[in-house]
């Protein structure tokens, strides 16, 4: 494996490559040697994403789809591995919370949505991915999750328990799937300024809230997931599988900000 190209001969599907981490992944998988099919629904912002992967030097296959339409989906997969004459790595990405309340105020219709757009779709690329890699003699498979589906998330109870079972999937499959030669792993970012968590980052004193409480006291860009997720798809990263890399400036794993502060642990402290 070249370092330089870690990636190199590989090919890969990115779902939700349209814009944020997705295309970050995409064009870091360009960069690191892999051709890229990118799939979301936007057809124009996925051309030029198509166009900066070429312009990169690699093949690009832009495909335009809906993931909450299981069939579209499937037909979607097919274009895709079509394009590139099979598939070795598939990133599971496209997601994001579409509600945000108390569990109490949020209702089966919520519960619904958000399982359509992260969980249902997940399954259905995962099933797709396994029987794909598994007749191709083998590859890799990475999710997008968050550190949301690792521990308590006060009002995005529903994203989080997507999230979750997602995780749960990442480590059954990469049990199961062991023997097919097929890796399965997953990136758990932390708060990512993305067009996702505007809602946040548009209102300045919520912006800067929430990046206090992170032990980097800082919000992480798309690129700071890109490593990860090279190395995960990478021949490098043969041992690793069910495996779920946290990326969240130490945000998950703090003590409590009450904690820290009776401990005088802080900027001023450090
Ligand atoms: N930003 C964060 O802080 C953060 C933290 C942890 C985890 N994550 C996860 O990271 C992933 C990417 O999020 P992001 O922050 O990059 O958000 P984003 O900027 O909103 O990008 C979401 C991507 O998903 C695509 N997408 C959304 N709905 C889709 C659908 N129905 N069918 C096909 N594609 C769809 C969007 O493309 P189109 O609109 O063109 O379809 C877009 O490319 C998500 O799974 C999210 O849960 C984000």
């Amino acid at each position: 494996m070249s370092l330089a190209h870690p990636l190199a001969g590989k090919r890969a599907l990115v779902t939700g490559a349209s814009r944020g981490i997705g295309r970050a992944i995409a064009l870091a998988y360009a960069e690191a040697g892999a051709d890229v099919a990118v799939l979301a629904r936007d057809g124009a912002a996925l051309d030029a994403v198509a166009a900066d992967v070429k312009n990169l030097g690699r093949n690009a296959v832009p495909v335009v789809c809906d993931v909450t339409d299981p069939d579209r989906l499937a037909a979607a997969f097919d274009e895709a591995a079509d394009g590139l004459g099979g598939l070795d790595t598939v990133v599971n990405n496209a997601g994001g919370f579409q509600h945000s309340g108390a569990f109490l105020d949020l209702t089966d219709g919520d519960w619904t949505r958000t399982r359509g757009l992260n969980l249902d779709p997940a399954v259905g690329l995962l099933r797709l991915a396994g029987r794909h890699l598994a007749a191709n003699g083998g590859g890799s498979v990475l999710s997008v999750v968050s550190i949301a589906g690792l521990g308590g998330a006060p009002r995005l109870s529903l994203y989080a328990a997507s999230k979750a079972a997602i995780i749960s999937l990442t480590q059954t499959l990469a049990v199961e799937w062991a023997e097919a030669g097929i890796r399965v792993n997953a990136v758990a970012p932390g708060w990512i300024d993305t067009k996702l968590t505007s809602g946040f980052t548009g209102h300045p004193p919520v912006k800067e809230a929430l990046a206090a409480e992170v032990p980097q006291q800082r919000w992480g860009a798309p690129e700071d997931v890109t490593a990860a997720a090279v190395f995960l798809a990478s021949d490098g990263a043969s041992l690793a599988t069910g495996s779920v890399l946290v990326l969240d400036g130490g945000l998950s794993t703090q003590l409590s900000a009450v904690a820290r502060g009776l401990l005088g642990i802080g900027r001023a402290a450090a």
